[in-house]
């Protein structure tokens, strides 16, 4: 039985008294909820705050994103011990967003996710296709190259996979569930052949793009998907509470 995870990106968005109160207000609303795991990714400016505020909850803590260097002339970066040390246990990798603005590759990702791993983090490493590519039938090609060269050599018990379509991302458009499942079938096939059969069983893969209160159910119940990683939809507590209690 695989735990589904459901993870909080809030983005450039939230000032540390923002997020301070998001907490306040998500915590009781969520505190019973046994079934989840559920993960709130900040800011880095407010990373401090917010672990702070979660330390004992149910709730754990991520970064959106970390440089792969313990220490060093490396100007304006955060390594994953820095993060370990203001209480995050996860960090996202691989954002389309960090990928297209930023131009981070694979061989990259690699590096950021064995720091991240070597460090104690789970790491929730991101993959997804354009719209020109799933138009083009090349989805299945596209994600098999991301997860060969990013998966690497990684521990596969801290490793969360987030497939998010790139089209879904802010759009208000989502993936339906049979196009959810097809890929998250493809992904799980395609790990069995990279890291082994006990690998693909156990691995958490999440579905991110427009999740919201309104689609999660249908998404959950699709069979290999295992979460959500979810933008806008998670900056109200009660919205982010909705979906991670869709079980009721
Ligand atoms: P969205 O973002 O839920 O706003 O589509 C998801 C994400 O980018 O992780």
């Amino acid at each position: 039985m695989r735990t589904p995870c459901i993870a909080a990106n809030w983005k450039l968005q939230k000032t540390v008294a923002e997020v301070e109160a998001f907490i306040d207000a998500f915590l009781p609303l969520v505190k019973d909820n046994t079934t989840v795991e559920i993960v709130l990714a900040p800011v880095f400016t407010a990373l401090h705050a917010a672990g702070k505020k979660l330390a004992g909850s149910n709730v754990g803590l991520s970064s959106q994103d970390v440089y792969h260097e313990e220490k060093g002339a490396f100007t304006g970066e955060v390594s994953p011990s820095l993060l370990m040390d203001v209480g995050c246990k996860y960090a996202i990798v691989g954002h389309s967003e960090r990928r297209e603005y930023f131009n981070e590759t694979d061989e990259f990702l690699n590096k950021k996710a064995k720091a991240i791993q070597a460090a104690g983090m789970t790491v929730i490493f991101c993959c997804g296709e354009p719209l020109s590519v799933r138009e083009s039938g090349k989805t299945n090609d596209l994600l098999a190259g991301q997860l060969d060269g990013g998966l690497k050599g990684l521990d596969t018990n801290k490793l969360i996979l987030a497939y998010e379509p790139i089209w879904a991302i802010g759009t208000g458009v989502t993936a339906s569930p049979e196009q959810a499942q097809e890929t998250h079938k493809f992904i799980r096939s395609h790990i069995e052949k990279i890291l082994g059969a006990d690998a693909a069983a156990s691995m958490r893969i999440q579905y991110g793009g427009s999740v919201k209160p309104g689609n999660v159910k249908e998404l959950m119940a699709c069979e290999d998907v295992d979460g959500a990683l979810v933008g806008g939809a998670s900056l109200e507590a009660e919205s982010f509470a909705q979906i991670v209690n869709f079980g009721g």
